[in-house]
This record gives structure tokens, C-alpha cells and sequence, in this order.
């Protein structure tokens, strides 16, 4: 209670106001106590407001009190309606569950049916008679075999075997298996419509697609079941880990942060050219959970949907390969005193491990591997060659004229790669022969495809100037 002057003429009491301010929950009693208490008069005092011409306010403080309390009644109302809408939603959800079992049902039924048929033929045939063809359900696609189930866990998977749907429920499962449906509660239906919304929200470049998103996910998964990650991290780390690979690259548009800068897109206008391709792949992936029938996280408070968005957006910034340097010092300082109980050297290990898994085709067998140079080249070809149409820089290593695969490989795999996992490795040893071994296998096989293609340069060079003495070019 403010005044700003008071005092007494005859019984009356002016009070000046300048603010009056009182909690919500006064009623009219209530101010009408705190200013006789204010004043030191007695309770049965009669108070009146007058303007500053000297009418009277009618009843101010009845009125104040009205509005609070009708004010109140619409809260009450909100939260009702609030939970009323949050139930219904539960009960949506439950239905949605139901489906999810009614479609494992169908699997079932078709196991079963598939069973009695390699152990009967014949009462398949008895069977096919009585049963029209429309009533046999067939899910041929989002069936995983265990066989499958297992070999997603490692980094020997062969990437290439599977259909876009087949990625789907790949990456659908590993939600599942991590146990990340369950612990925060996922709507299962809106994780399927969340993923397949992922999947139309990829371009079909050559190597920046769905397929890469898939690799870099399952190496993810792979990397949090063999360094026991989840005894490590708590799940929403594990949730954002899984979360940032997803998105990653959303909407990558196949030409690279420097291209954007140089040729002035519009990506790198809007984001001042500060990570241009990583700010916009963040912001599509949150463009996508703003949609509720895609939103994974739509039953986490508001503090929970928070620290999950701060902390994909971290990683995904992260895996800008120009901030590469920085964000390797920053984990070299912290591995040999890791704390797994500091935020930050969590945080900088995360960003080390989706960089890892985003850069990790090397480490994968060489039949997987060696498709993806293909694919990156044929994808730096575009750029460079669009760069020379509009008169643009063109890094060598991008220039069809001058780059060979093994050239592009031998560098990256002893210099950023081998470097990047031996430090992740004083971490966890168990990645040694995993995931080093490989790509040391893969550097040294890059070297001898290099002499190779030395040794036939001197010879075409040879062949052109018959001078040259034939023992050289053996070399
Ligand atoms: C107010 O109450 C006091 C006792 O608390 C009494 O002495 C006084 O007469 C009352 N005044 C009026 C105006 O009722
Ligand atoms: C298949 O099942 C039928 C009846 O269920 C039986 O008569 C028949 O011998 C079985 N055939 C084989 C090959 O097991
Ligand atoms: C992007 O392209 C430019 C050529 O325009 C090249 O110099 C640069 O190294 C490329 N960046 C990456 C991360 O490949
Ligand atoms: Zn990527």
C-alpha cells in the first residue's frame, strides 16, 4: 500500500494513491482491513474512494473483488477444460495402443499361418479354399525378423538392403528397444506418423537423404549399445542423441554451407551466414513437432519439451564440419578428466558422438562403405560444377576433373576420422575394435588403391612420352 501523503481533517482520513497493489486472493474484508491496519484505525471504520474532483467511487473495492473472483471462475473453468481435453486425449491415445496390438495380432496370424504351411502343404491347400484371398492380411514390410532385430545393433549392418518403409520400422524399433516409447510416454501411432513425416521432409540427393539419416541413427544406436551408453546418460540424453540423428540433415538441399554463402541463398541470408544448412535442418525438424499429429514429445511438461529442444538443437549445430577443430579441442581438454556428472563435458561428448556417428561410413564393412564415396562425390560434382556455371570458388577436392575416390578418402580418414574416434576411444576402449580397427583397414586399403592409380598415371604418362625409361615407371 503506497500513499504518497496523508493526513486528518476533522474525522476524515485523504489518503493519495498513487498504486494500491494486493494479492489475488483478497476479498473486499480483506482490503478493507489492510487499509485500516495501514492507517492504525479501527476495523469498523467507513471507508469511501473519492476521484480527484471529489465524487465518490460507488463500491470500488466490492467491485475490484467482483472482477478478481469472476476472473477466478474462468481459471477454474481453463482447468477443467484442460483436463478434460488431457483425458480425452489419454483415451485417444489408449485407442491408438489398441491398433498397435490389433496390427501385432495380424503379424501373429500370418506367422502362424506361414508355419502351418511349410509344416502341412496340404492343409494349406484345404485351407487356401476356404479362406478368400482378401481376408489374409500381408504387413511383408514392417515385419522385422530377429535376425534383423539383431544386426541393427552393430556397425557391420549393411545399410543397403532396405526400402525406405523398412528404414521406417528399423528406426521405429530402436525407439522401442531403448525404451524411449515407454519412459516418455510416446503416442506409438504419432511416433510411425513422426518418422514417416522425417522421411518426406528428406531430399533425394545423392548422399545427403533419408538413407544417410538412417545410417547415421543406426550408427547411434549402435554406439549406445555397445559403449553401454544408457548406463552412462540419462534417457532424455539418450532421447536427444537419437532425436538430433533423426533430423540432422532435414531438407538438406545438396549443396554445402560455403556454396550457400558464396552464391547468397536465401538459407544463408536468413541465418546471416552463421551455419546456414544446420539452422534450417533444426528449425524443419521443429517446424515438424509444432504439428501435433507429429509431435513425439506432446505429453512432456513444459520444462521437459525445454531441455530436449535445447539440447537437439546443440547437437545438431554441432554437426556443422566447420566448427569440426573447436568442438575436438573442447572434448580433448575434458576426456582424460571426464566427468559424468558435469553437463558440460556431457554436452561436449554428445556433440563429439553425433559428429562421430555423422562422418562414420568409413568405419562400416568396405561393401557398405565404398557406395557412400560414390554417392558424396557425385554430390560434390553438382556443386562444383554449379560453382563453375555461376562463376563461384571450386575446391579441388570437389572438382571432377581433379579428385579421385581414394585421394578423397586417404586424407579425411587420417585426419579428422582416426583422430576424432582414437579420442573417443580413451572413453570407451570397446570401440578400438569396432569401430578404429575398420578404419585404419579402410585408410590402409585407400593407400594401396592410391599407388595403384600412381602407378598407372606414370604408365599413361609414360605411354605419352615413349622417352621416359620404362624402369620408372614401376616404381
Ligand atoms: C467502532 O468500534 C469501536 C470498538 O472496537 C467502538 O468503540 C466504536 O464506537 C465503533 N465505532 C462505530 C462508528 O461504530
Ligand atoms: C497334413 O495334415 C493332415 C490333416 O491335418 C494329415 O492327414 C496329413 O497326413 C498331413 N500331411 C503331412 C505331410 O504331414
Ligand atoms: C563446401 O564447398 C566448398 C567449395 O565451395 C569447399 O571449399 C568446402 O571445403 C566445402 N565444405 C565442406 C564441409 O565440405
Ligand atoms: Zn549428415
Amino acid at each position: 500500500l503506497c500513499s504518497s501523503k496523508s493526513y486528518y481533517r476533522s474525522l476524515s482520513l485523504f489518503l493519495f494513491l498513487r498504486s494500491v497493489v494486493f494479492s489475488r486472493f483478497c476479498s473486499p474484508c480483506d482490503i478493507k482491513e489492510l487499509f485500516c491496519t495501514a492507517t492504525g484505525l479501527s476495523r469498523n471504520t467507513t471507508i469511501s474512494l473519492l476521484d480527484s474532483t471529489g465524487e465518490l467511487f460507488q463500491n470500488v473495492l466490492t467491485q475490484v473483488a467482483e472482477q478478481f473472483s469472476r476472473a477466478f471462475k474462468i481459471n477454474e473453468l481453463k482447468t477443467e477444460v484442460t483436463n478434460r481435453l488431457a483425458m480425452l486425449e489419454k483415451r485417444v491415445e489408449l485407442e491408438g495402443m489398441k491398433v498397435v496390438e490389433i496390427e501385432k495380432c495380424r503379424s501373429d496370424i500370418k506367422k502362424l499361418r506361414e508355419e502351418m504351411a511349410s509344416r502341412n502343404n496340404s492343409f494349406l491347400d484345404d485351407n487356401k479354399k476356404l479362406t478368400p484371398r482378401r481376408d489374409v492380411p500381408s504387413y511383408p514390410k514392417y515385419m522385422l525378423s530377429q535376425q534383423t532385430i539383431d544386426a541393427l545393433r552393430k556397425p557391420t549392418f549393411d545399410v543397403w538392403l532396405w526400402e525406405s518403409n523398412e528404414m521406417l520400422s528399423c528406426l521405429e524399433h530402436m525407439y522401442h528397444d531403448l525404451g524411449l516409447v515407454k519412459d516418455f510416454n510416446i503416442n506409438p501411432i504419432t511416433l510411425k506418423r513422426w518418422l514417416l513425416c522425417i522421411h518426406d521432409n528428406y531430399r533425394n540427393n545423392p548422399f545427403h537423404n533419408f538413407r544417410h539419416c538412417f545410417c547415421v541413427t543406426q550408427m547411434m544406436y549402435s554406439m549406445i549399445c555397445l559403449c553401454n551408453l544408457q548406463e552412462k546418460f540419462t534417457q532424455v540424453d539418450i532421447l536427444i542423441l537419437m532425436t538430433a540423428a533423426v533430423c540432422h540433415d532435414l531438407d538438406h538441399p545438396g549443396y554445402n554451407n560455403t556454396y550457400q554463402i558464396n552464391a547468397r541463398t536465401e538459407l544463408a541470408v536468413r541465418y546471416n551466414d552463421i551455419s546456414p544448412l544446420e539452422n534450417h535442418h533444426c528449425a524443419v525438424a521443429f517446424q515438424i513437432f509444432s504439428q501435433s499429429d507429429c509431435n513425439i514429445f506432446a505429453n512432456f511438461d513444459p520444462e521437459a519439451f525445454k531441455q530436449i529442444r535445447q539440447g537437439t538443437i546443440t547437437l545438431i549445430l554441432a554437426t556443422d564440419m566447420a566448427r569440426h577443430g573447436e568442438i575436438l579441442d573442447s572434448f580433448k581438454q575434458k576426456v582424460d578428466n571426464f566427468d559424468f556428472t558435469n553437463e558440460e563435458h556431457v554436452t561436449c561428448l554428445k556433440m563429439v558422438l553425433i559428429k562421430c556417428c555423422d562422418i562414420s561410413n568409413e568405419v562400416r564393412p568396405m561393401e557398405v562403405a565404398e557406395p557412400w564415396v560414390d554417392c558424396l562425390l557425385e554430390e560434390y560434382f553438382m556443386q562444383s560444377d554449379r560453382e563453375k556455371v555461376e562463376g563461384l570458388p571450386v575446391a579441388p577436392f570437389m572438382d571432377r576433373e581433379k579428385v579421385t575416390k581414394p585421394t578423397a578418402q586417404i586424407g579425411f580418414i587420417k585426419f579428422v576420422l582416426i583422430p576424432m574416434f582414437e579420442t573417443v576411444m580413451k572413453l570407451f576402449p570397446q570401440i578400438e575394435e569396432v569401430m578404429v580397427q575398420p578404419l585404419r583397414e579402410s585408410r590402409d586399403r585407400y593407400e594401396e588403391l592410391k599407388q595403384i592409380d600412381d602407378a598407372m598415371n606414370e604408365v599413361s604418362t609414360g605411354l605419352r612420352h615413349p622417352s621416359v625409361p620404362e624402369s620408372t615407371t614401376k616404381s
